[in-house]
């Protein structure tokens, strides 16, 4: 029985979900990638946990880089813009990419994102989102061709997904007791 955290009220994603989520991710992605040697590109930091689960549910041969992305300011953050923080060390042209995030909230770091590896004559950039957070009223703009599940607007902390960079570690998606960030 897992043990729940005393800032978390409630378990939305349990480990069997979880396993569940990435093992038909996973399948897809091979089933989808066979023989074009994918790179999964993780963008830090709250992909780490679904990365290292994904790639070993990936059973076809594939490369791994990362990159660190931070939002601007909240005024810029509208506008979707991002600073590299660190950039790929693999050139991409002519590769065929799958950026893999945590979450989808806004869209706009996803977004941005994968306009920006177009550019650089990529064969292919697809997305594996392991959340896609559900906002009443908002279609984000860009759909991932790999979807984990679907979140209510929730704060969800867990398997990657922080608050004030705690929580990264819980082996589970729980729901944030809002006493903790209120
Ligand atoms: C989170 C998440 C995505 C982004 C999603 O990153 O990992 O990168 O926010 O939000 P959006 O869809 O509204 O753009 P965060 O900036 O919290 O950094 P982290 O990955 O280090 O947790």
């Amino acid at each position: 029985m897992t043990k729940l955290h005393p800032d978390v009220s409630s378990i939305l994603l349990s480990e069997e979900d979880i396993h569940e989520i990435v093992a038909r991710v996973g399948a897809q992605i091979t089933e989808d990638y066979r023989d074009k040697n994918p790179l999964i590109v993780a963008v830090l930091r709250g992909a780490v946990v679904f990365v290292a689960d994904l790639l070993r549910a990936i059973d076809c041969p594939c490369e791994i880089d990362f990159m660190a992305v931070s939002s601007y300011g909240n005024d810029v953050k509208s506008s979707g813009v991002v600073r590299i923080m660190k950039d790929l060390n693999t050139n991409i042209e002519g590769r065929h990419v799958i950026v893999v995030e945590d979450i989808l909230d806004s869209g706009l770091t996803l977004s941005y994102l994968k306009d920006l590896l177009e550019q650089r004559g990529p064969a292919s950039v697809e997305v594996a989102a392991f959340t896609i957070k559900d906002i009443d009223g908002y279609e984000p703009p860009l759909t991932p061709r790999y979807v984990g599940c679907h979140i209510p607007n929730e704060f969800i902390v867990g398997y990657g997904l922080d608050y004030a960079e705690h929580y990264r570690n819980l082996p589970y998606v729980g729901i944030l007791k809002p006493e903790v960030y209120s």
